[in-house]
């Protein structure tokens, strides 16, 4: 049985306050036996939130990957791993476009957070222009294989998979549960093709990209769809704990 998962991806956003009342606020939230409830907050708020949490798990948005050194701005999946942290984003669009990271690095970051023993939560998706020209699957089937499937069956099955197409990301533009069943249900035929039938059927790939209290019913309905990567929404309490509810 695969995890069902609603994660909130909090960004660069909320005050030191803001951020440990939210954190107790969906620590607060009636979640279902069945659903495992991540944050990520700013790297900032990381430790404050660990402490804070005792349902909900606790993740960084980001983490480089070698262990130490002469790296002015980075944190470690080392010191992730000894700060008690043991979930990362990696691969988001955000960070492939402002940051530059590309297969290779975000390889070497997967690799990095299995060897540490953290969760990776590994996001793919398309932009707009290849969503309209038609060859979004092939687009990020090549972003799991560049990135992802050079993994073993033991090393991949710690890995949560995350669908965010580009063109759905803050725009209120979400994709719809037709589109989102079909991109992830591709996504775990190429799991399925790489590592069998049993892993992918335990494989987590969770929907990004404007998902909020209208849409998710729809969305988490969908066969292929085992929860959310949740921005905007994620900031707001009241609508995280429908999303929260809905999964
Ligand atoms: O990582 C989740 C995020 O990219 C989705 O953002 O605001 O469209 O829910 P949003």
């Amino acid at each position: 049985m695969r995890s069902k998962i609603v994660a909130g991806n909090w960004k660069m956003n909320l005050s030191e306050k803001e951020a440990k009342e939210l954190c107790k606020e969906v620590n607060n939230m009636n979640i279902g036996s069945e659903i495992e409830v991540y944050i990520f907050p700013p790297m900032l708020y990381v430790s404050d939130c660990k402490a804070l949490s005792s349902k909900v798990k606790v993740g960084a948005q980001n983490a480089y990957p070698k262990d130490s050194g002469a790296y002015t701005g980075e944190v470690s999946m080392w010191q992730l791993k000894e700060a008690g942290i043991d979930a990362v984003l990696i691969g988001h669009s955000e960070r492939r476009e402002y940051f530059g990271e590309d297969h290779s690095f975000l390889k070497q970051k997967l690799d990095s957070a299995i060897a540490h023993g953290i969760t990776p939560f590994f996001c793919c998706g398309e932009p707009l222009e290849i969503r309209q020209n038609g060859t979004f699957l092939s687009y990020v089937k090549n972003q799991l294989e560049e990135s992802v499937f050079h993994l073993s069956a033991t090393e991949f099955e710690k890995v949560v998979l995350a669908y965010e197409p580009i063109w759905a990301i803050g725009t209120g533009q979400t994709a719809t549960a037709e589109q989102a069943e079909e991109m992830h249900a591709a996504i775990r035929s190429w799991v399925e093709e790489k590592y069998g039938k049993e892993l992918a059927g335990k494989t987590s790939v969770l929907y990004g990209g404007s998902c909020n209290p209208g849409n998710a019913q729809a969305l988490f309905a969908c066969e292929n769809v085992d929860g959310g990567l949740i921005g905007g929404a994620s900031l707001k309490a009241a609508d995280f704990s429908v999303l929260v509810a809905e999964r």
